[in-house]
């Protein structure tokens, strides 16, 4: 069901107010959007609730929601003349079941990275170990499916499922060969394959919530397209700047610890331009290749990557995609939504969201 409000002067002016710089533009305009959401996958997990831990419930709850807020300001920034507060049950239904898509993935990411905490909080496969964490991963993906599917009403909508359904196959093809990747001496085919692994196992699903808030405003082809391009520049920027965080970011802001992808021997960004300015027999070569274990050999080369000039030039392409990702905005005027998903873009770049 879907609810209209007449929105006043000193509603409107209210919202200028909220606007602090406490209070981010995008999180403002899509408060009561995010509430829905919140409750939808509360009532969700409440199904699930007889299998899961306090803590696990309260993981699920806590994300920023950074994809279906991407959804709801890409929908109305191509519906300007919606009111401010109508809500559209079926853009609160896609953007729940992306996000529960979302948390299915972390699921299982945390089992194959064998983490114990995410959010702040133990992982499923801690509390309640990998096959178990499994189960639950692949019951959030059909939660996910089913809340999709009962939500289409057009033909259109088809479309929009049938991209859906690619976006989680490339999805698992991106963990996978992140999985298989393995450290070659040729540093330019490193960073092919490190892009083409973030486009599928971030960049797609965030482009995708960008595609069916175009879509489901009733945008034009070439306004999807721009969404689509939009969110495939954001989720790349996006994901350098996790990989950044995982040498630099500060654990308690982060939820989870430092240093997992060279634990993991997941080779990203940062490593690929330190192995460029390092001798060719290194100690992060060592330890992607499993010759150097030790926490300590793990610090060292942690510190190494720091040294170089690897997050610079990592920071220097995220900064590209989101140039690439504003450029996608260009046709668009100037509105608070345009400026809200360029907020957005900002705080990403700034380590804030
Ligand atoms: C986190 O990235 C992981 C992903 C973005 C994708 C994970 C995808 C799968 C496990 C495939 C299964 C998919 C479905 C639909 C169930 P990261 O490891 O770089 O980030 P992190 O540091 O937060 O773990
Ligand atoms: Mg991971």
């Amino acid at each position: 069901m879907c609810s209209t409000m007449n929105k006043t002067e000193a509603q409107e002016k209210e919202l200028v107010r909220e606007n602090t710089p406490e209070t981010p533009l995008y999180l403002v305009l899509t408060r009561k959007e995010v509430a829905e959401i919140d409750a939808k996958l509360e009532q969700l997990f409440q199904k699930q609730s007889q299998y899961l831990d306090q803590h696990d419930s309260a993981l699920f709850t806590k994300g920023k929601k950074l994809r279906p807020i991407l959804l709801i300001l890409t929908a109305k920034l191509n519906a300007p003349d919606l009111p401010q507060d109508y809500i559209d049950d079926k853009i609160i239904s896609i953007a729940t079941s992306i996000e529960m898509i979302h948390i299915a993935s972390l699921v299982h990411d945390d089992i194959i990275d064998r983490a114990v905490e995410r959010r702040g909080a133990a992982t499923v496969n801690r509390t309640q170990g990998n096959g178990f964490a499994m189960l639950i991963g692949d019951l959030q993906f059909s939660e996910a499916m089913n809340l999709f599917v009962n939500s289409l009403q057009y033909q259109k909508d088809l479309k929009l499922l049938k991209s859906f359904l690619k976006t989680g196959y490339n999805l698992c093809l991106g963990e996978i060969e992140d999985y298989l990747a393995k450290p070659v001496l040729d540093t330019k085919l490193l960073r092919q394959r490190y892009y083409q692994n973030i486009q599928n196992k971030t960049a797609e699903l965030i482009e995708f919530c960008c595609e069916a808030g175009g879509s489901l405003a009733n945008g034009t082809k070439q306004q999807i397209d721009l969404m689509r391009n939009f969110g495939r520049n954001f989720g790349l920027a996006f994901q350098i700047i996790d990989d950044i965080l995982d040498f630099i970011g500060d654990e308690d802001l982060l939820g989870k610890p430092t240093l997992g992808d060279l634990t993991q021997k997941r080779i990203s960004l940062p490593m690929i331009y330190a192995l460029e300015s390092l001798p060719e027999r290194n100690l992060v070569r060592d330890i992607l290749e499993g010759h150097a274990t030790s926490s300590d050999d793990i610090i060292e080369a942690a510190r190494l990557i720091i040294h170089s000039n690897g997050i610079h030039k990592a920071y220097d392409d995220a900064c590209l995609f989101k140039e690439r990702a504003i450029s996608a905005l260009d046709n668009y005027p100037k509105s608070k939504y345009k400026t809200a998903l360029e907020e957005m873009l900002s705080l990403v770049l700034d380590q804030r969201v």
